[in-house]
């Protein structure tokens, strides 16, 4: 969908896109710098360790012990990948099997569903509340014998959801029990407004031989294209993922893995303004979507940048979402998208800055005026 909605706004130039799930802003100074080092040593020309270079692998310890309370020791690895979505195939494949269950929470992140697919395995979807909230009950109900491992991402993509802590500790817990992993996204883990926190559940103790954590430089740091990411898991697991990341990649870019050194080491003092910045940013969509109550109810989003409203509407989404882009030069993500059968919309505001916000955001509530009644 996403280069469906891509394609359409290149035949409509000048369409401002609340669609895509990026910042825009780009990596800390600390990131280019410190792509010398990787120039300065011709060995770094040949593969390196399939884990990551020593390097980033002590960033990323001191990182989770300070900010996530996640300790590495001998019941657990962390591993570096190229991006989150690898770090969420590397998982998949190391604990499923062809026919096994993995059970996602809807609206699901899309290639989250993809990836269980190519696997040969079999999402099971389990509704949240009005609110994007996941259901512990209905989540213990799905599994069965064949479930290998229940997802959760918090803050969510699509749904901008922060997931109480409460209900994580649940989670965790119930996967625990049933003997299954829990697989947790936090690739949007410094992205959390209006006093929230974020948890990971990987904290918890007694968690470390079912809990996965993946992370992304590609949101925090404006890394998108460098294809940066790591991954918490228990350590029975980690020939596995070594044999894995062997054979799709090798070794992450290693030029990118110096650059991800550096932008580690702006650490999240380089994060915090932009997410502060964005804050502002969402208030004013948030205003904005507000107007439009009589015709979206939107639920909330305290994380993320994403927020994605129920349209009243009997238009399908991807009908609202050609109109927005051919008559008003809007582009938002259709929620079907995101395996979920209401009408609604995402609408991304990680790309905009204060100046470009007003803009997009009153394209979009002239448009909605106009296609929902
Ligand atoms: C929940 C979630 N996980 C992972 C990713 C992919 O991150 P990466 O660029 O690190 O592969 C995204 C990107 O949108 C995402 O929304």
């Amino acid at each position: 969908m996403i280069p469906v909605v891509g394609e359409l706004i290149r035949q409509h130039p000048g369409t401002i896109s609340l669609g895509q799930g990026v910042v825009h802003y780009s990596p800390p100074p600390q990131a280019i710098e410190a792509m010398q080092k990787f120039f300065a040593d011709p060995q770094n020309h040949k593969y390196k360790p399939v884990q990551g270079i020593p390097e980033l692998l002590e960033l990323i310890e001191a990182k989770l012990r300070q900010e996530n309370g996640i300790a590495l020791n001998r019941e657990n690895a962390a591993l570096v990948t190229a991006g989150g979505n690898m770090a969420f195939i590397n998982a998949l494949l190391a604990v499923a099997d062809v026919g096994d269950e993995i059970i996602l929470q809807l609206p699901y992140y899309f290639n989250h569903e993809m990836a269980i697919t190519m696997a040969g395995c079999k999402a099971v979807c389990v509704p949240t509340d009005a609110q994007y909230q996941p259901d512990p009950q209905a989540i213990a109900a799905a599994i069965t014998p064949r479930t290998r491992a229940v997802i959760t991402i918090s803050p969510n993509n699509p749904t901008g959801a922060v997931y109480r802590e409460q209900t994580l500790r649940e989670i965790n817990a119930l996967c625990k029990r049933a003997g299954v992993y829990h697989i947790h996204d936090e690739a949007y883990e410094y992205f959390v407004y209006g006093g929230r926190s974020h948890f990971s559940p990987a904290s918890i103790p007694g968690s470390a031989a079912h809990t996965i954590s993946l992370y992304s430089l590609s949101k925090a740091y404006g890394f998108a294209s460098w294809r940066i990411g790591f991954m918490v898991f228990p350590a029975h697991l980690l020939t596995a993922v070594k044999k894995i990341q062997d054979t799709i990649l090798i070794c992450p870019p290693v030029i990118c893995q110096h650059a991800a050194a550096g932008a580690m080491r702006a650490g999240s003092e380089f994060c915090r303004p932009k997410v502060h910045a964005l804050g502002e940013v969402r208030e004013l969509v948030k205003d904005e979507l507000l107007k439009l109550n009589d015709r979206l109810v939107t639920p909330q989003a305290e994380g993320a940048f994403y927020f994605l409203p129920r349209v009243q509407s009997k238009l399908t989404p991807m009908e609202i979402v050609e109109q927005l882009v051919k008559e008003f030069g809007v582009a938002v993500i259709p929620g079907s998208t995101f395996g979920i059968q209401d009408c609604t919309i995402r609408v991304a505001y990680g790309a905009l800055s204060k100046e470009t916000v007003a803009e997009g955001m009153g394209r979009l509530v002239r448009g909605l005026k106009s296609i929902v009644n």
